[in-house]
């Protein structure tokens, strides 16, 4: 079966994407840094799959190696494309740290394949929206001024792939912009491995919950929202993993949208902050200890997404729901709890 290129698979969504590939009968090949995970999760994707998939660690903004890897492995038909740094606050300090893994990586990957075809699955965001005039947002609304290096660079990879694609023919592209993934896989055996404290909701929440925090901070509740609370589209992991594995099927088949494509990966459900927390106590049958304080700069009010299109195009639907997410969330917290994975 077609060999998947998964970089940053160790990671997050990577991991969970692994374990998808394989169930779809494809074999991952994952190349990681570890500067944002841990090599124990290979052994972990072995307790679910029962094979540990190849690793290779090495960084893809060094070209030399990354180009001899894909000298070396010709078989590679698709590359899932995770790798990159992606916490919002450090990107305001640092941000030539972003722009130099994000940009070099992605470049890197994609000189590599300028005389073969390559299907390419790009990680993008639903950051590349800002604050949405209309909701559900579409794929076509416009892309607002980025609000942090970060966001800025999903902003540019997407335009870097998009022209890219237009310009030569062996790429066929998708950009799949998440919007809030949470959860973990329901073997509890993979999940989100924060490093250091939690800047996302719910592995703060979780962390909370399971007294490694000691409350929780919702910043702000004075919004312009049913609940004053802000609004987001939690999506579970697992159906964002499987999202991966449609467009590789896609690009295979042949996207008859054209050589460049972009989906919206949600639920189309927008929960307030207030809901998810409720949400949470109710699976797992605690009290969060949390506080209102006041708002964090740059973030967005309300986002959901119109699903509408990866329905239709790219066959995918989210299967799994708001309780779902969170008690995999929990399940995962208290395995690690057990079984700290450093
Ligand atoms: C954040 C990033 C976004 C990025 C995404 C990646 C910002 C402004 N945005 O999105 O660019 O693509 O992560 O996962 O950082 N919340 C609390 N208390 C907390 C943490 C969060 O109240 O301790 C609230 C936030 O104010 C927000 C919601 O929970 O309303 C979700 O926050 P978060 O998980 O950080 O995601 P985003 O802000 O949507």
């Amino acid at each position: 079966m077609s060999k998947i290129l998964v970089t940053g698979g160790t990671g997050y969504i990577g991991s969970h994407t692994v374990v998808e590939l394989y169930k779809a009968g494809y074999t991952p090949v994952i190349i990681d840094n570890l500067s944002n995970s841990s090599s124990k999760i290979l052994a972990q994707i072995e307790k679910i799959i029962g094979v540990k998939p190849e690793f290779h660690q090495f960084d893809l903004c060094d070209t030399e190696q990354t180009t001899a890897f894909i000298n070396n492995n010709p078989d590679i038909s698709g590359i899932i494309h995770f790798a990159a740094s992606k916490a919002v606050g450090e990107s305001v300090q640092k941000p030539l740290k972003y722009y130099h893994n994000n940009f070099f990586s992605l470049i890197n990957l994609l000189e590599a394949y300028q005389e073969k075809k390559i299907n390419f699955v790009f990680s993008s965001s639903c950051t590349v929206y800002g604050e949405p005039d209309a909701l559900p947002v579409t794929e076509s609304a416009p892309v607002k001024r980025a609000s942090s290096p970060y966001g800025n660079t999903k902003q540019i990879a997407e335009e870097i792939l998009a022209e890219s694609a237009a310009a030569y023919d062996n790429y066929n592209i998708i950009a799949l912009r998440y919007f809030n993934p949470v959860g973990a896989h329901e073997s509890a055996l993979i999940g989100e491995l924060p490093l250091g404290v939690p800047q996302n909701l719910l592995p703060f929440i979780t962390q909370t919950a399971i007294g490694k925090r000691e409350k929780l901070t919702v910043f702000g509740n004075d919004f312009d929202t049913p609940d004053g609370y802000c609004i987001r589209d939690f999506i579970h992991v697992v159906d964002l993993a499987k999202a991966h594995v449609a467009a590789i099927q896609l690009l295979e088949k042949g996207n008859p949208n054209g050589k460049y494509d972009v989906f919206n990966v949600g639920t189309g459900k927008g929960y307030s902050v207030l809901e998810a927390i409720k949400a949470f106590e109710k699976v797992s049958g605690k009290t969060l200890n949390y506080e209102v304080g006041p708002r964090r700069e740059g973030d967005i009010v309300k986002v959901y997404g119109d699903v509408t299109k990866s329905s239709s195009e790219l066959g995918w639907k989210a299967q799994l729901g708001i309780e779902e997410m969170m008690s995999s969330a929990w399940k995962w917290e208290n395995y690690l709890k057990e079984n700290p994975i450093e």
